[in-house]
């Protein structure tokens, strides 16, 4: 059984290691390859993937851990398309591209969330900067958000309706819509759970920073182990299967209404909710796609 760990980086980074190490541990044969270097070929009936200049169409699986910095839609296009594509042969991908590419789309993520009965903040998604204003004034807290970012990259707090316009004006110049959230957490914390299938491995809180608000590890987040209701196992589980997604890792916040989600992360990184919990979830994600490519 040959299982491949994709991600862009030149070297493997420490969770695609992990993953590495406890695929050979159950036997299973494993490689890194990264995602900059897979093409993919087409022609009448029939498809193949291509490392550099071999063809590469001995894999059985692939555990995807990265997409890089995508600089374009035309390099996401091509990088999904490519996943899918390993897919489309036959082979096992964890995650599946288009729950990927779904839950990448954090406005996209939200209507489904919404759908499936998951509490989620108000959100909005816009091209028309003039609306900002008023909707900031209205929520009096609100968070601006890279429609595709992650690790609290870009993430911005807003208060003072001016400067959401003119940071909805600066994004609109780049070519970016305006994703805008009313800002909804009761403590300067989180909750972050880890499912891998059918399991909820658990969850931590994460904390921000003094000072700041972002709880992120990658902003200097602090961590500790939460215990989990059955209601906020059930809402990581749920909110993990209406995305298609084999594993996540589930951003929750409090709130005085309740939990939201605030994202399904769909390459989450653990070093942190490893520290807070002991829990390393790559054995867990090693066995999952080897008993997927077992039945
Ligand atoms: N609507 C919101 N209200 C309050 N805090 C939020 C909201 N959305 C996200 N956050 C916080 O912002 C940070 C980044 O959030 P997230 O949406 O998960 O983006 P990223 O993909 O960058 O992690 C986290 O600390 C999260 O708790
Ligand atoms: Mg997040």
């Amino acid at each position: 059984m040959k299982i491949a760990v994709i991600h862009d980086a030149p070297v493997p980074p420490p969770t695609a290691r992990e993953l590495l190490i406890e695929l050979m541990k159950r036997g299973a044969s494993s490689l890194y390859l990264r995602l900059p270097k897979l093409s993919s070929y087409a022609s009448s009936n029939d498809l193949k993937t291509l490392y550099g200049r071999s063809f590469k169409d001995d894999l059985d699986g692939a555990i995807v851990r990265g997409l890089g910095v995508v600089s374009s839609a035309e390099i996401l296009f091509k990088r999904v398309s490519t996943l899918k594509q390993l897919e489309l042969m036959g082979k096992t991908v964890v995650n599946p591209p288009d729950s990927i590419l779904l839950a990448r789309d954090k406005y996209r993520a939200s209507q489904i969330l919404a759908l499936s009965g998951i509490p989620i903040p108000e959100t909005i998604i816009t091209e028309d900067i003039f609306i900002v204003p008023s909707l900031v004034r209205d929520w009096g807290k609100a968070v601006m958000k890279p429609l595709m970012g992650s690790m609290g990259y870009g993430s911005t707090l807003v208060t003072d309706p001016d400067v959401a316009f003119i940071i909805a004006k600066t994004w609109q110049s780049y070519g970016q819509p305006l994703l805008i959230q009313k800002y909804t957490r009761k403590y300067d914390r989180d909750l972050r759970i880890f499912v891998v299938g059918n399991e909820v491995l658990g969850g931590i809180y994460r904390y921000a920073p003094l000072h700041t608000w972002k709880t992120n590890v990658a902003q200097g987040g602090k961590v500790s182990k939460a215990y989990l209701t059955s209601e906020l196992k059930e809402l990581a589980l749920k909110a993990t299967s209406v995305l298609g997604l084999n594993y996540s890792g589930v951003d929750v916040g409090e709130t005085d209404e309740g939990y939201v989600v605030y994202e399904v992360n769909t390459m989450p990184n653990w070093q942190g909710f490893t520290y807070g919990t002991g829990v390393s979830p790559a054995g867990k994600i090693a066995e999952l796609i080897i008993r997927m490519l077992r039945k």
